[in-house]
């Protein structure tokens, strides 16, 4: 792990919050991720299944967390099996989590490697009546992928199948959303690699300059400060390239005269950062590239500050909605002709701004969260609206991520971040 250490009093924490979630009589199984291949012998590089490594921290392929705060055998309300190590293992294929390692990490005792899985899991079983079963409901997931939690489902269902199941999925939604104090910390950190990017890009942004090559200063920022990279795949997207929402090819040269869109996070111990800058690749913005930059910055600004407790993200967003509609008039991109007869399930306004304001984030970058009940102090959201003119070869997006505080204003983790457009135009020209 390029991480330092992170303090184990989060993870004892957020088994406390699943575990008093919990009905009685029951136990909850978290697998690892896979490793997947390629092919041959290559494979992608390890990604740790978010919600096991919320309730423990271990960030290690084949791990299993097994929660049983009913058991009678007190050592077996927290358990962790592992792939085995010893000193002859870790010649052979580098360096694993020990038993004491896995306790420091996780402060899980009790520990066992895989090997015994089969064994344990039938007493433990064999105490309780009812299994949490942990399947993937975030909303925009979709993958023909079976993960090793599916296959542990299939299994489990099979093997017990008399137990009652229930979903662990709501609870994981709830405690995730609430960011600890240290989670804030590692967020900050995030956003505290991806500001040391944006920097390096503003010094480095000329004409001619190619999108790729931007990605590569930005990934080069990126690891020398321990992140492993690119939270989610980065968007370097100059010209008209900008007003396609998933642009992700990034091969273009960018010309004298367009807007480069960034949407590029760095991640830091699995925490995502999320950000949107939207730069002139000359360093200075003509007076209409201004003008839209200056609206997509008020609306922004505004609807930040609507991100308070109590706040329905549904409201949110109508209000949102309500703030472009009134900036693109001013641009004279829409009239009120077209708010008179527009859809009400599809606004006029949507034509230039057609994606939503708001998501959760955290270890995922569109992470686990309660869409339907109101906003509360701890929860972690971006804000990022855009304006997308194809016909002007221009889109711009800002976006940051903030802290919903219990009054006033959300804590602004990217504040430090330049994002008026002449503190931009002067960092480009310094
Ligand atoms: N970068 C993905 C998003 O902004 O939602
Ligand atoms: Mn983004
Ligand atoms: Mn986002």
């Amino acid at each position: 792990m390029k991480y330092d250490r992170i303090n184990k009093e989060l993870f004892i924490h957020n088994r406390k919050e699943f575990v008093a979630e919990m009905d009685s009589h029951a136990l909850a199984v978290f697998n690892s991720n896979d490793i997947y291949p390629i092919s041959a012998d290559s494979t992608m590089s390890f990604q740790q299944h978010r919600d096991i490594f919320h309730l423990s921290g271990v960030d290690q392929e084949e791990s299993i967390l097994v929660l049983s705060p009913f058991s009678l055998n007190k050592s077996h309300r927290e358990v962790l099996f592992l792939k085995e190590t010893n000193e002859h293992i870790a010649v052979w294929e580098g360096e694993k989590l020990t038993k004491e390692a896995a306790f420091d990490t996780s402060g899980i005792k009790t520990v066992y490697w895989l090997s015994d899985f089969d064994r344990v899991f039938k007493q433990m079983m064999c105490e309780v009546d009812l299994i949490y079963l942990n399947t993937n409901e975030h909303l925009r997931a979709s993958t023909v992928v079976e993960t090793r939690e599916d296959r542990f489902i299939k299994k489990v269902k099979e093997s017990y199948p008399s137990h009652d199941v229930r979903r662990s999925a709501p609870i994981m939604h709830h405690i995730r959303s609430m960011k600890h104090k240290i989670e804030v910390n590692l967020m900050q950190k995030a956003c505290n690699i991806t500001k040391l990017g944006v920097e390096r890009v503003l010094g480095f942004v000329k004409p001619g300059v190619w999108e790729y090559e931007i990605e590569a200063e930005l990934m080069h920022e990126f690891l020398r400060n321990r992140s492993q990279g690119f939270a989610y795949t980065p968007i370097v997207a100059s010209g008209a390239s900008a007003c396609v929402l998933h642009y992700i090819q990034n091969n273009q040269q960018c010309k004298d005269g367009d807007v480069i869109l960034l949407d590029v996070g760095a991640e830091y111990a699995n925490y995502a950062s999320d950000l949107t800058r939207s730069i002139p690749v000359n360093g200075k913005f003509s007076q209409r590239q201004k003008e839209v930059y200056n609206a997509v910055l008020s609306v922004k600004k505004a609807a930040e500050k609507l991100l308070v407790p109590g706040t329905m993200l549904d409201d949110y967003h109508k209000e949102v909605g309500r703030l472009m509609e009134s900036q693109l008039l001013k641009l004279k991109l829409i009239d009120k002709t077209d708010i008179k007869s527009q859809d009400k399930n599809w606004p006029a306004y949507k034509k230039y701004f057609m994606h939503g304001t708001s998501h959760f984030i955290g270890l995922d970058t569109h992470d686990l969260g309660m869409y339907n009940e109101p906003i509360k102090a701890g929860m972690a959201f971006t804000c990022e609206p855009g304006i997308y003119i194809p016909e002007e070869n221009l889109g711009i997006r800002i976006e940051d991520d903030l802290i919903v505080q219990k009054s006033g204003a959300p804590f602004n983790l990217m504040g430090e971040i330049p994002i008026e457009a002449e503190e931009i135009e002067d960092l480009m020209n310094a």
